[in-house]
Formats: C-alpha cells, sequence, structure tokens
C-alpha cells in the first residue's frame, strides 16, 4: 500500500510541543502514513521571511492532508496585517479551496463535570459546527482602512457570499447532518443582513432540491450563541458563515470542558487535501513550558487519519485511546480538578500512545 504524504506544520507559541506529541502518535501508523515537516506562520517570518512560502504551499499541494499546530505571537504583532503569522494560515485555507470547516464539540464521559456549564447540561453532547472558511468577511472586498484627511479615518471589511458558495458549504453540512441525527440548524443575521437572507434562502432551496430528509431550522447568530449555552443539545449540525462559525466554534468549544480539546477538519473539493488544526491557539503564555494541552491536535490527527486518508480505524483507536486516558483521570492543566496534579503535554502524549499500542490494530 502506498503511504499517505502528511505534511506536519508545528507554527508558534505551544505549536511545536503540541506538534512533536502528535507526532508521536502518528508514529504508531508509520505503516500507514509518512510526515514531512514544514514552515508556517511567525516560523515561517524568522526563517524564510513570509508566513507561508511558495514552497510549502507547494508541498501542502503533494500532500495527502496538512496536519497544522497554531500559529501567531506576541513577537510578531507589530507587523504590518498583510505580513502577520495569521495571513500564512489564511493563505493557506483559500489557496486550498477549504471552504468547509468542520468543528465537532464533543463532551469525553470524563470531562463532564470539567465544562463551566452544569455537568446535565454538557453531557453527552455531540455537536458539528460546519464553519464557511474561505468567503464572507474574512475575504470580501474592499478592505482596508483609509485617511479622509480630516483628521478621521475609515475601517471597512465586506461581508459577501454568493450563491455557489453557500450551497456547497450548506451541502457538505446536509450530507454531515443526514449521516448523524438528521438534523440541520442554519446560523445567520437575516433580520439585519442581505448576506443573510441570500443565505436563508438559498440553504432553504438546496434543502427541498436535495436534502427533504434531513430536518433543517433556521437562527439568528445572536440566539443560537444563547441557546448553544442554555439548551445545547437541540443541536446536532450547525452551518454558518466564516465570521459567526469563528465566534461559535470557540463558544462550544468551553462546552466540552476545555478550547484544549477542540480538532477541526477543512476541506475543499473531493480529492484536495484536507487541513487539520486544533481550534485553540498558539497560547504564547504557556509556550514551552511542556503545560499545553495536546488532545485538540492528537483529535485533529484523528480526523485526518478518519477523512483525507481513509484510515477509519486508526482515528477509532486513536480517539478510544483519548478517552481511556481521560476516564482514568489523566488531565493537562487547562483541565485538571483543582485537587488533581496535571501531567505534562509529554505525559499526555505517552499515555495516549501506549492505550493506541494496546488496542491491537
Ligand atoms: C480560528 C482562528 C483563526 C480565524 C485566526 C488565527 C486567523 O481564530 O481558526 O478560529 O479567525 O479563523
Ligand atoms: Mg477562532
Amino acid at each position: 500500500m502506498v503511504r499517505k504524504k502528511i505534511l506536519l506544520l508545528p507554527g508558534d507559541g505551544i505549536g511545536p510541543e503540541i506538534a512533536a506529541a502528535t507526532a508521536t502518535v502518528l508514529d504508531c501508523f508509520r505503516a500507514d502514513v509518512e510526515v514531512a515537516e514544514g514552515l508556517i506562520g511567525g516560523a515561517a517570518i524568522d526563517q524564510e521571511g513570509v508566513p507561508l512560502s511558495d514552497a510549502t504551499l507547494a508541498m501542502a499541494k503533494a500532500s495527502d492532508a496538512v496536519l497544522m499546530g497554531a500559529v501567531g505571537g506576541p513577537k510578531w504583532d507589530t507587523l504590518p496585517f498583510a505580513a502577520r503569522p495569521e495571513r500564512g494560515l489564511l493563505r493557506l485555507r483559500k489557496e486550498l479551496g477549504l471552504f468547509a470547516n468542520l468543528r465537532p464539540a464533543l463532551v469525553f464521559d470524563a470531562l463532564a463535570e470539567s465544562s463551566t456549564l452544569k455537568a446535565e447540561v454538557v453531557r453527552g453532547l455531540d455537536i458539528m459546527i460546519v464553519r464557511e472558511l474561505t468567503g464572507g468577511i474574512y475575504f470580501g472586498e474592499p478592505r482596508g482602512i483609509e485617511d479622509l484627511g480630516n483628521g478621521e479615518r475609515r475601517g471597512v471589511n465586506t461581508q459577501v457570499y454568493t450563491t455557489s458558495e453557500i450551497r456547497r458549504v450548506a451541502r457538505a453540512a446536509f450530507t454531515l447532518a443526514r449521516a448523524r441525527k438528521g438534523r440541520l440548524c442554519s446560523v445567520e443575521k437575516a433580520n439585519v443582513m442581505e448576506s443573510g437572507v441570500l443565505w436563508r434562502e438559498e440553504v432553504t432551496r438546496l434543502h427541498a432540491e436535495e436534502f427533504p430528509e434531513v430536518a433543517l431550522s433556521h437562527m439568528y447568530a445572536d440566539n443560537c450563541a444563547m441557546q448553544l449555552v442554555r439548551a445545547p443539545h437541540q443541536f446536532d449540525v450547525i452551518v454558518t458563515d466564516n465570521l459567526f462559525g469563528d465566534l461559535l466554534s470557540d463558544l462550544a468549544a468551553m462546552l466540552t470542558g476545555s478550547l484544549g480539546m477542540l480538532p477541526s477538519a477543512s476541506l475543499g473539493a473531493p480529492g484536495a487535501p484536507g487541513l487539520y488544526e486544533p481550534v485553540h491557539g498558539s497560547a504564547p503564555d504557556i509556550a514551552g513550558k511542556n503545560l499545553a494541552n495536546p488532545l485538540a491536535m492528537i483529535l485533529s490527527a484523528a480526523m485526518m487519519l478518519r477523512l483525507s486518508c481513509g484510515l477509519a480505524q486508526a482515528a477509532e483507536r486513536i480517539e478510544a485511546a483519548v478517552g481511556r486516558v481521560l476516564a482514568k483521570g489523566l488531565r493537562t492543566a487547562d483541565l485538571a480538578a483543582p485537587s488533581g496534579t496535571p501531567v505534562s503535554t509529554r505525559a499526555m502524549a505517552a499515555a495516549v500512545v501506549g492505550e493506541v499500542q494496546g488496542s491491537a490494530g
């Protein structure tokens, strides 16, 4: 069998530590995957002068999947906007055409008590947020800051969506919903935004045309934020635009106990390499201290094996291993009960590797 090609991009802050931890888990599957490393974000700026070089982009395009740690940090915060680490990630998403960002919020049984919400509100939760990733206000034109010459300046960004952009991400979300509990909630602000009106109309039309068996509902984004903390079990799959998806997925992440638990997959056209990354950022405050929770990136690797490598069994072994490690009470500092002693990044990864190896493949 030809081994699947993975491009690992550790990035900045805690990125290198959680990437190294995740590489030890992937090493359990070295018969099936080969891992090459590249630079992104501030690390790429320091060594190559740009947050994502053409060479790294070419490597990404030639891979089956890209697995990223995190980008950004105070060292690069004063750079002009277009030169910042985050632009590397945004360029990668755009160039790979990764329009559908899947962000599952899954509460492991052992972590129901770790959420800031009451355990009975979050226990057993399994939500999938599908965030549009290559359009909307993140990329819309015109954009920029202009000097009005009268002592005032004007900052502009543009929220814009076309029919095809809405339909392709909605189709991805309907397809997921059909394979899950059969419920899709489409989220926008059609009460104040024309792009939201269009979003609602196009999702409704696609539903009638292709997915009548899925139960479709619509919700305004502000109400969705409220409902996610009030009664999250009402949701199965949520589909929403780039900016609302950014906000709502951070919110949903905290239902699960820690932002350190949430993986993500970004998918484009069939056959294009997917991008997999933890939803959390580079956490510069704890970088280099062997404290970070590697589980979001390890779970991202599991999603990658399933969705881009055709290795569903390997993915299940990793996810089950994470569940068992948590059930045994191991916690990194972000999750540790006030009384318990947290384990390090490396110790958490070693425990997952031990469980993976204990489960014969
Ligand atoms: C995310 C992050 C990114 C985003 C940043 C780092 C550009 O917050 O993946 O959610 O806003 O999309
Ligand atoms: Mg975000």
